[in-house]
């Protein structure tokens, strides 16, 4: 059986509804509902349940690694807001800026654990085949975290080092997901590979397109315009800016958001208008084009057919569209 995009979502929104999640200590679990019921976009736990099912295994008894990995997400959101001293997440005040940052520590560390209970539920001989995966994906999204920090006060960051970086903070998550499902659904070996390169690919695109709506999305669709820029962010944007800029424009571009004689709206206009002038939109929006047609020629590659992997290629169109 093949559910489409939008009946999976309701499968997996039906699953997570019946997660239970304890009412005291209050300030321990009433930021994991927030943070679970705040209107995610569920990719990971989607795109898991349909590479399960693109190869012939069930949604059913997939979901509770679907389960896991969405509740793993949703704690590093937890832990990157505070991080990125991030006080909006999907337009609402995040769990760091609501309850501060202590309770956002240990809620998402009980998030993490929850992620493991839900895993756990999975049938033995598969548990065994997960787990692995399942560790080497989280560890990986840690890496990147702290590449993402160490860039922060590092002077020029190359191109390559930046698409390590989102490859292990971002892509890690998806391309685990979709392994895990096709794990669990008997993939091949070589399958398994492409499916996992396809997520890669899927990923950059993704976060290529996050620092992009960070500078330049819609703040009413919940995004807070500028907060790369104050954080002094590697984005894609910076490091395509920084390898164009010359020494004068550079100089500005590294200690813009450190100014304490001007408020951040200046910051966030000076920064842009300099990305305006080096055109980094327009290389940005190139470089998440190429991810993402490398993406979908993966697709095309893997041996069970165009038939079985529709959904897949429909998720990763869906994926390209996001204005959020
Ligand atoms: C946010 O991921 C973190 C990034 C990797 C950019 P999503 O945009 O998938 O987060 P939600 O769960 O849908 O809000
Ligand atoms: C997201 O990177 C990576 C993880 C949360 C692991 P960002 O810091 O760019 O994500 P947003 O923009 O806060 O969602
Ligand atoms: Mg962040
Ligand atoms: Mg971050
Ligand atoms: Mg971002």
């Amino acid at each position: 059986m093949i559910h489409s995009n939008d009946k999976i979502l309701e499968l997996f929104e039906a699953s997570l509804n019946q997660m239970q999640t304890p009412e005291e200590p209050e300030l321990l679990y009433a930021p994991i509902i927030y943070s679970m019921s705040g209107g995610g976009k569920r990719l990971r736990p989607v795109l898991l349940l349909l590479t399960a099912e693109a190869f012939g295994g069930s949604a059913e008894e997939a979901m509770p690694a679907a389960m896991a990995v969405e509740v793993f997400h949703n704690f590093t959101l937890l832990h990157d807001d505070i991080m990125d001293n991030a006080d909006v997440r999907r337009g609402k005040p995040s769990v760091y800026a609501k309850w501060g940052g202590n309770v956002a520590i240990l809620s998402g560390d009980a998030m993490l654990i929850t992620a493991y209970k839900h895993l756990a539920q999975l049938k033995a001989e598969q548990l065994c085949r997960v787990m692995p995966i399942f560790n080497s994906m989280a560890l990986e999204v840690c890496e990147g975290q702290q590449y993402d920090m160490d860039f922060e006060s590092k002077e020029k960051v190359s191109v390559v080092e930046y698409i390590r970086m989102i490859e292990l903070k971002t892509s890690a998550l998806l391309s685990g997901s979709a392994m895990i499902g096709a794990t669990l659904a008997g993939a091949s070996d070589d399958d398994a590979k492409k499916i996992y390169r396809f997520a890669t690919e899927l990923g950059l695109a993704f976060q290529l397109q996050d620092d992009m709506l960070d500078s330049y999305g819609d703040e009413s669709l919940g995004k807070k315009i500028g907060g790369d820029i104050l954080e002094g962010k590697q984005t894609y944007l910076m490091v395509q800016a920084m390898s164009r800029a010359t020494e004068e424009q550079r100089e500005v571009l590294r200690t813009t958001h450190l100014r304490t004689d001007i408020d951040n709206i200046q910051k966030i206009a000076i920064v842009k208008a300099l990305y305006d002038e080096l055109d980094v939109k327009h290389a940005t929006e190139q470089q998440i084009e190429l991810r993402f047609e490398r993406a979908l020629t993966v697709l095309d590659s893997v041996s069970i057919g165009a038939e079985r992997t529709q959904y897949l290629r429909e998720f990763a169109r869906n994926l390209m569209g996001r204005k959020k």
